[in-house]
């Protein structure tokens, strides 16, 4: 008894230093973006992050973090029989793999929450959602990701992204070529939720761009739509695809969204080969607070 309220002292107490420190991040982020010194730390990060220097880095978080051999790996994945090197072949070269279509009783789970979400982006989610749990544990994505990243994947992100039509709205960042990165490499695994067509607002990207990052790139940050179309031309490559639709991609390579004219959901887990210090506090409270509220009056939480 003694040995388990130590153990449990402990844990909470981790935790919350856990989650002081996400708050700490979190606070200090707002700050720098309010005295706009996150543009400077911003481009003097992508520098360290993107020199020729990363392999090192790379290397040792390899060495430090191998795959686990997971019991896992035989039970049955939402993505069916894969071939995950074939997959993390594709990725290097490509980008982006699109695996097909998940399970329709699967999606049609979490459908019945997402297609009454309000206009929002929806974070940790699978702290609250099974569905989107049992996705972010799946052992075919997990195969993929070991396969890639060659080292134990670990989960910063599990966002539910739901927009409104964009045609009326004034073009944002994400509407134009851009990349992102978190850890030294870096997995996202994409999920559309509601049918995505030519005129949705549907996720682009330009294949192999992820080993073509400039050090123009990383000073200017994004790329114009017309500047984009010039430089990578027939590598862009714009998914579509019933809901259902499941695909990876690296998170550094150049992508947009496209304006669409109609609502859109997107489920995106991003996992990166390690969590470092900065990757913490990602999520606000208000933010999760949100993301609680609306689950609250869905009643499904
Ligand atoms: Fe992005």
């Amino acid at each position: 008894m003694k040995n388990f309220i130590k153990h449990d002292f402990e844990q909470r107490t981790s935790l919350s230093s856990e989650s002081k420190w996400s708050l700490l991040l979190s606070t200090l982020r707002s700050i720098s973006e309010a005295l706009k010194l996150s543009v400077i730390f911003h481009i003097l990060r992508q520098i360290i992050h993107f020199g020729s220097w990363r392999i090192f880095p790379i290397a040792l978080i390899r060495k430090l973090r191998p795959p686990l051999a997971s019991s896992d790996e035989n039970k049955q994945s939402l993505l069916g029989i894969i071939d995950e090197k074939e997959i993390a072949e594709e990725l290097r070269q490509n980008s982006v793999s699109v695996i097909g279509l998940l399970p329709p009783e699967f999606v049609a789970r979490l459908r019945q929450i997402t297609d009454r979400l309000p206009y929002e982006e929806y974070q940790l989610v699978h702290q609250i959602n099974n569905e989107v749990r049992l996705l972010t544990q799946d052992p075919g994505i997990m195969k993929v990701l070991r396969a890639y990243l060659k080292c134990e994947p670990v989960l910063l992100e599990a966002s539910l992204f739901v927009s409104k039509s964009e045609k009326s709205l004034p073009q944002d960042g994400q509407n134009s070529f851009h990349f992102d990165y978190a850890g030294w490499e870096s997995l996202n695994v994409f999920v559309y939720l509601t049918d995505v067509t030519e005129n949705s607002s549907y996720h682009e990207v330009a294949q192999g761009s992820h080993r073509d990052v400039r050090f123009r790139d990383i000073v200017r940050g994004s790329l114009s739509i017309e500047e984009g179309k010039q430089r990578f031309g027939r590598a862009i490559q714009p998914i579509t695809g019933p809901a259902g639709t499941l695909f990876f991609e690296n998170t550094e390579a150049f992508h947009r969204r496209n304006r669409g004219n109609e609502r859109r959901v997107m489920l995106n887990l991003l996992f990166a080969s390690h969590q470092s210090l900065l990757s913490h506090g990602r999520a606000s409270p208000e933010q999760l607070e949100i993301r609680n509220q609306a689950f609250k009056s869905l009643g499904v939480l």
